[in-house]
């Protein structure tokens, strides 16, 4: 049987129906080393809050409740909405009396795996980041003291509130531990390239395995030298040269929080997970497409001036841009049923 190939032994088994082990020289497979690309089945959680189903219907609640505003008008989903790939679908976020912010929402989905938040860095986790929006006067500009003592004699919310943290009060911490451990059931880990990198070699075309390997590889596209492994992020902040940062008195992103001159109008790298669900692009919604994008990062970006190393000419033909973008488009999982939670009455 020195004839037989492994190829044609795995053709074989495949027209009888068998899934054969892809050839370890299949340039379309995924190989081992790829494997770094794959998440953990569920993010990590704090120790003092583990995710127990009534403290995600609880935070599910919450996020959904436009009542948790001022004007009863905005909750957490007008601006992270599972319609528009849990962002908003805006370039920059508009806020309390629709007033137009600086910065795009971005998306919630995976934001449990990162270890930093929002585009700054300036909330360390989900628990921390959740009462922010509620406090801040441009967005739902919350009397945090009235919202408690609504919740308190609510008797929907009591009850959940009883059930998801037996015997602690209705306050800050359990209100952003329950909307933390929703944000953390907001997962996006099966995509066609997920499903690629599990072993399904017909799940990415040809197109999209090669957009990945120019997006991967550090003398083609580089991306992935911030997108890292598995969650598409370093947890890092870069200056990648947007237009936005050529004007008077631009954004400095990062280093507001942290004063350090390479962190000036450096902004968090992003996931990419779901990231055909999300346009317009980038902090200041500058980007219209993700060819656009790529586009961008082709010229090695528009303004130079403290811009990171790493964001240099890349000399990618068409064809090679639109693999990245092909590539791109395969990390959308696929839309489950999401059933919006029932609000408690008044
Ligand atoms: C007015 C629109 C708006 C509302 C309402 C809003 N957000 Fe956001 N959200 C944003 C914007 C804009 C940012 C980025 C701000 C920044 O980085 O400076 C953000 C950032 C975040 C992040 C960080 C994500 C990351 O990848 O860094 C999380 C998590 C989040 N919001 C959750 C919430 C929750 C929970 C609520 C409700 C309590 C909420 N948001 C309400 C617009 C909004
Ligand atoms: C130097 C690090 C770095 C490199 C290299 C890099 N990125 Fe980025 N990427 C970032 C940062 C940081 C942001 C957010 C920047 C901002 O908005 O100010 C970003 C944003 C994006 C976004 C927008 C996501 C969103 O939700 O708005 C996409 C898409 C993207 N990058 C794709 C790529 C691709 C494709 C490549 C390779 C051609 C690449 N990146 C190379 C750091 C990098």
């Amino acid at each position: 049987m020195n004839w037989m190939r492994p190829w044609a032994l795995a053709l074989c088994l495949s027209t009888l129906g068998w899934s054969a082990a892809p050839a370890a020289d299949d340039p379309l497979a995924a190989t081992p080393q790829d494997r770094q690309w794959l998440l953990p089945a569920v993010p990590p959680h704090p120790d003092d809050n583990a995710p127990t189903a009534a403290r995600v219907e609880l935070g599910k609640m919450l996020f959904f409740d436009a009542r948790l505003s001022s004007e009863r008008n905005l909750s957490c989903a007008g601006c992270h909405s599972p319609l528009y790939g849990w962002s908003d679908g805006l370039g920059t976020a508009k806020g309390f009396r629709s007033k137009v912010l600086g910065r795009a929402s971005p998306t919630i989905v995976n934001s449990g795996y990162n270890t930093i938040q929002m585009w700054d860095g300036r909330r360390a986790t989900l628990e921390h980041q959740a009462m922010g929006p509620m406090e801040s006067m441009d967005e739902m500009a919350m009397n945090l003291d009235a919202l408690f003592a609504w919740l308190a004699v609510n008797p929907g919310y009591k009850a959940a509130f009883a059930a998801a943290y037996p015997g602690e009060a209705i306050d800050k911490t359990t209100t952003s531990k329950a909307i933390a451990a929703f944000e953390r059931t907001v997962v996006s880990s099966d995509s066609p390239f997920d499903r690629w990198l599990r072993g399904d070699r017909q799940a990415m075309t040809a197109q999209q395995v090669k957009g990945f390997r120019l997006f991967a590889g550090p003398a083609k596209g580089n991306c992935a030298g911030c997108h890292q492994a598995p969650n598409f992020t370093d947890n890092g902040f870069h200056n990648i040269g947007l237009t936005s940062y050529g004007q008077a008195n631009p954004d400095v992103g990062r280093f507001a929080i942290k004063p350090v001159p390479s962190l000036k109008g450096a902004f968090k790298t992003p996931t990419l997970r779901d990231v055909a669900l999300t346009a317009p692009y980038f902090h200041d919604g500058s980007a219209a497409t993700l060819m656009d994008v790529v586009a961008h990062y082709n010229r090695g970006g528009e303004v130079r001036t403290n811009l990171s190393a790493s964001v240099k000419p890349l000399s990618l033909s068409n064809d090679e841009m639109r693999d990245i973008v092909a590539f791109m488009e395969a990390l959308t999982t696929p839309a489950r049923p999401f059933t919006l939670p029932t609000l408690p009455a008044n």
